[in-house]
């Protein structure tokens, strides 16, 4: 094997060693003959340099005009387009989903540069008339200052993307940690940036694990503002180290996503929508659909088709073009999944397909689990109500509409939920009933695009939308002015006097 890249730390545009000189391996989960590079490991000291960095680059970079700062994200997006197959490649021996799923994640990215780069010459604030004559009154979007980035493995250039870019254009300036298991991406993506003509210092990255990195970033006096994707867990610690010192923190984290199926339903669509929404990146999407609410009428066909299909995808190494489903990310994820999968079968599911480990020639180098289908789930079962992140659709039948809403909203979590029907008011109780951020109705839970708000509601967020038209709120602060050219004191109603 040849000398593994080494991949140092972004700090105020020079490549820097972590403080310590400590260093990690990431292994390709398909293959781990394979090193895909060497990352620093990253303490408070390299945090530290790296906010300093951040923050000596803010005076210069919130001047620059949005619309200016907005042309820098667009270039980026044709850079990152022309990119295209290279990053995917990258993105895909890194984490392991197939060439095709990762060229969607960079053409999210893309969608992004763009989207975020065309609100440069929006910005839009608010200006209303005073009660006053001779008075004007407005609210102007400012940028926080330094924003630190915790990013998760999954979808390693989108969600950064998500983040940076909006906070970018906002006039922020940006320290990242991305996920351990997936650094490479952000580089690409901050590589096309830079390339782009963003200036030194206003994107710094620094690689690291949770608790050495990402904590002192989240505790750093001089971050006002975290924006974190990942577990349930570990957002909920971001955000009560965050209320300490009255950060914004901006959190998406878990999903237990359903996806309804009534008896009038288009079965072939059903049927391609759960494999492709439960199977679809190793199922390790937030939005992945783990639970199928069915109609009991007509429950045992469809799930004998689901099977079917389920047994028949191409599980292999993602560089592979013909392969359908990768590898888990890491061995520890695999020994989740197969624990819950053991769970499953103690608490009583029926197990229909999958459930093991595979291991057959080349697969033995990698972390691959078959996709595996439970029947006979009920809801109170804790395969039924926890997030697995995994190749696991835990099959559940209702025998109605109601029932269906009822068994669907009560899981702590709610990012995405589908419904199946082709009843029009079927779909927009449901619609309307569903406790969730996003509703598919006839699509199943996966595929949300970057111009609608995306996050979700209970565990799975605090409010924020990073995507859309809401992006800026998160990553600007609102100010209101009062311009008063009247020459005299007007005092407001407010103040009693009229
Ligand atoms: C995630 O899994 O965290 O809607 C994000 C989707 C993708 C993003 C998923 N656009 O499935």
């Amino acid at each position: 094997m040849s000398n593994p890249r080494i991949f140092q730390n972004l700090i105020g545009g020079t490549f820097l060693p972590s403080r310590s000189g400590q260093t990690f391996e990431r292994r390709n989960p398909a293959d781990t003959r394979d090193i895909v590079g060497v990352f620093q490991e990253s303490n408070a000291e390299d945090v530290d340099v790296a906010v300093a960095a951040a923050k000596a680059a803010f005076p210069t970079w919130s001047q620059i005009p949005a619309p200016r700062r907005g042309e820098i994200l667009l270039r980026a997006a044709t850079i990152l387009e022309a990119r295209k197959e290279r990053y995917s490649h990258d993105l895909t021996r890194e984490m392991g989903k197939p060439l095709f799923e990762a060229g969607g994640d960079i053409v999210e990215a893309i969608g992004m540069a763009q989207y975020a780069g065309g609100e440069g010459r929006r910005m839009h604030g608010v200006t209303t008339p005073s009660e006053m004559p001779n008075k004007f009154q407005m609210s102007i979007r400012q940028p926080l200052g330094v924003v630190g980035l915790i990013t998760p493995w999954n979808f390693p250039m989108a969600i950064a993307s998500w983040k940076m870019l909006p906070a970018l254009v906002a006039g922020n300036t940006v320290v990242i940690k991305p996920g351990e298991d997936a650094a490479v991406s952000t580089y690409n993506l901050v590589e096309a940036l830079m390339e782009a003509g963003l200036p030194p210092g206003v994107v710094n990255i620094v690689t690291g694990y949770g608790p050495g990195a990402g904590q002192p970033l989240v505790e750093h006096p001089d971050v006002p503002l975290i924006s974190f994707t990942g577990s349930t867990t570990t957002g909920r610690l971001v955000y009560e180290l965050g209320a300490r010192q009255i950060k914004r923190v901006s959190l998406e984290m878990g999903g237990k996503n359903p996806l309804i199926v009534m008896p009038d339903a288009d079965m072939d669509l059903v049927m391609q929508g759960v494999v492709w929404a439960a199977f679809g990146t190793t199922g390790q999407r937030c939005t992945a659909t783990s639970r199928l609410i069915v109609h009991k009428d007509v429950a045992e066909p469809l799930v004998a088709r689901i099977i079917e299909r389920a047994q028949h995808l191409r599980v292999g190494n993602g560089l592979h073009p013909a392969t359908e489903m990768g590898p888990l990310v890491n061995e520890k994820q695999m020994q989740r999944v197969l624990g819950y999968i053991e769970l499953g079968q103690q608490e009583g599911a029926t197990l229909r397909c999958g459930g093991g480990r595979m291991s057959e020639g080349d697969l033995a180098h990698g972390w691959f689990v078959q996709p595996t289908v439970f029947t006979g789930v009920t809801p109170q079962m804790r395969i039924a109500r926890e997030e697995i992140f995994g190749p696991v659709l835990s099959v559940i039948e209702v025998a109605s509409l109601e029932e269906a809403i009822a068994v669907a909203n009560d899981v702590a979590y709610g990012l995405s939920a589908s419904i199946y029907t082709r009843d029009i008011n079927a779909a927009y109780r449901a619609m309307l009933a569903l406790q969730a951020g996003i509703v598919y109705i006839n699509a199943p839970t996966i595929g949300a695009e970057i111009h609608l708000p995306f996050g979700g509601v209970k565990a799975t967020g605090n409010g924020h939308r990073e995507a859309g038209p809401t992006m800026l709120d998160v990553f600007s602060e609102w100010k209101s002015v009062y311009v008063d050219f009247s020459g005299s004191l007007q005092r407001a109603q407010i103040d009693n006097v009229g």
